[in-house]
């Protein structure tokens, strides 16, 4: 025999019949190689599962007192990478194909040849170290193109990550904009961690659909006796953030009464209960997101001009995921591998007409709408290959019909679906150019200037 395949490989049997234990242990020692366990049942097998690493298991279908499915989908479920080979001395072909369903790498029928045994072994041990190969590729991948919990690789998420490591540790007050869905959230965590307090509190608040009082007295506390109903002495989320972050989401939802005392605490650090007349000073550092141009809504009188010049020192853009496509692949594949495993379905793979289809689609829900759809296509999902079917029909919509000749997008004049084709063209061009102006004209066939022009009245930045 040539040296192990897989040295250092430990393989776990449990069968309750002393001479099948007895066989597989000496042929898998004697010819394998293998550090080899025992179990005579669930309870002996799981002990052994518990205190050790197991990288195969033989299990036998047929123990008694106990379904060797449950087992299985036991033994699998602790640790997803890890293969099973069900014995069975019947040759019962329906328990085997539920087996297999339920993650078994394959069957052996007992009574079972020598080599036949050993082949099955080493291909399910060759099968576990390539997904433990494949899944630490995935995750060094994942860590180099990731900030906290953003994802992305693309050149405008890197700034991104440039910017908030920035203004990390200088406590400015950071606004953040961008459509819905395009990880406002997820960045004011990220500023928050990064910069110095990252152990203080980081609280939102949600001001939307709050009656102005409830929101005053959330943000700021109230006194005993303040208004009706106030019993007792309340802290605020100003009092509670100290020393950390307040992030407020969707900033645009303040009452403009409530921006006065919000833009009186960011200038004079200071703030006064409801009913009280003690000022508390805090230091509290304020991050705001919103999707609405706030510019807009001061021209209109909804928002305090001097507060968005406050606030707006700072300004992190995020871009729409249709202006970042080449980071849907890894965002698909990192949602794909947190909902297999949430779901208990390893092994899901994206078919390529899915990505492709991905690779299409608008995106109005931004990232939270890929992740939406993803997770929903593994729960529909039967087979090992998420393909077009299990996706939502918006995204499947898009896709031209069997002639390939164009249609007019459901709802949209023709202005409108050439104007959407003239951005998809120019954004194409501005990422081939490396967002080199001059170079995204060239490659467009028009000057500089037109591409300006072309750009301001589109609305792309
Ligand atoms: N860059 C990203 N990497 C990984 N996950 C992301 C990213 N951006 C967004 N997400 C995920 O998408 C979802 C929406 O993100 P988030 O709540 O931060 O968006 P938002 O901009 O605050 O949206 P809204 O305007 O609707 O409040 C979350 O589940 C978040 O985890
Ligand atoms: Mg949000």
């Amino acid at each position: 025999m040539t040296a192990p395949a897989h040295p250092h490989a430990s393989i776990l049997v449990v069968d309750d019949e002393e001479v099948i234990r007895d066989v597989l242990a000496a042929l898998l020692d004697r010819q394998g190689g293998y550090d080899v366990h025992l179990a005579e049942g669930a309870l002996d097998a799981e002990r052994i599962l518990a205190s050790r690493p197991i990288d195969l298991v033989l299990l036998d279908l047929m123990l008694p007192g106990v379904s060797g499915l449950e087992l299985l989908r036991g033994i699998r479920s602790d640790d997803p990478q890890r293969e099973v080979i069900m014995m069975t001395a019947h040759g019962s072909v329906e328990t085997a194909v539920e087996a297999m369903k339920a993650g078994a790498f394959h069957y052996l029928t007992k009574p079972f040849q020598n080599d036949e045994v050993l082949l099955l072994v080493d291909s399910a041990l060759t099968r576990r170290r390539l997904r433990r190969e494949n899944e630490g590729l995935r995750r060094a991948l994942a860590e180099r193109h990731r900030f906290a919990r953003l994802i992305g690789r693309s050149r405008a998420m890197q700034q991104v990550y440039q910017v908030i490591k920035q203004v990390a540790s200088a406590r400015t007050t950071v606004l953040i904009t961008g459509e819905s869905g395009t990880g406002k959230e997820l960045t004011a965590e990220a500023i928050h961690q990064t910069g110095v307090g990252a152990d203080s509190p980081f609280l939102t608040v949600n001001s939307s659909n709050l009656p102005q009082e409830l929101l005053e007295s959330e943000l700021f506390g109230h006194a005993r006796g303040a208004f009706t109903g106030a019993v007792t002495d309340k802290e605020g989320l100003f009092a509670a953030a100290a020393g950390g972050t307040l992030f407020f989401d969707e900033i645009s939802t303040i009452p403009l009464p409530v921006q006065a005392k919000l833009l009186r605490v960011m200038q004079e650090k200071e703030f006064l209960p409801l009913g009280s007349v003690r000022p508390v000073r805090v230091d509290v550092r304020i991050l705001a997101a919103t999707n609405e141009d706030l510019a807009r809504l001061v021209r209109e009188g909804q928002f305090r001009d001097d507060l968005y010049y406050r606030l707006n020192v700072l300004t992190i853009a995020l871009p729409s995921l249709r202006e970042r496509r080449e980071d849907i692949p890894l965002l698909a594949e990192h949602f794909l591998a947190t909902f297999c495993d949430e779901h208990g379905r390893p092994g899901l793979r994206l078919s390529v007409e899915a990505l492709q289809e991905f690779d299409r689609y608008e995106w109005p829900g931004n990232v939270r709408e890929l992740r939406n759809s993803i997770e929903r296509a593994v729960l529909l999902t039967e087979s090992d290959i998420i393909d077009v079917a299990s996706l939502p029909a918006e995204i499947r919509r898009h896709r031209g019909g069997a002639s390939g000749a164009p249609a007019l997008p459901e709802g949209k004049s023709l202005q409108e679906a050439v104007e959407e084709y003239e951005r998809t063209l120019i954004r194409w061009a501005r990422q081939q150019a490396e967002g080199v102006q001059r170079r995204a004209a060239e490659r467009l066939q028009i000057k500089p200037t037109t591409l300006s022009e072309k750009m301001k009245r589109l609305g792309i930045r």
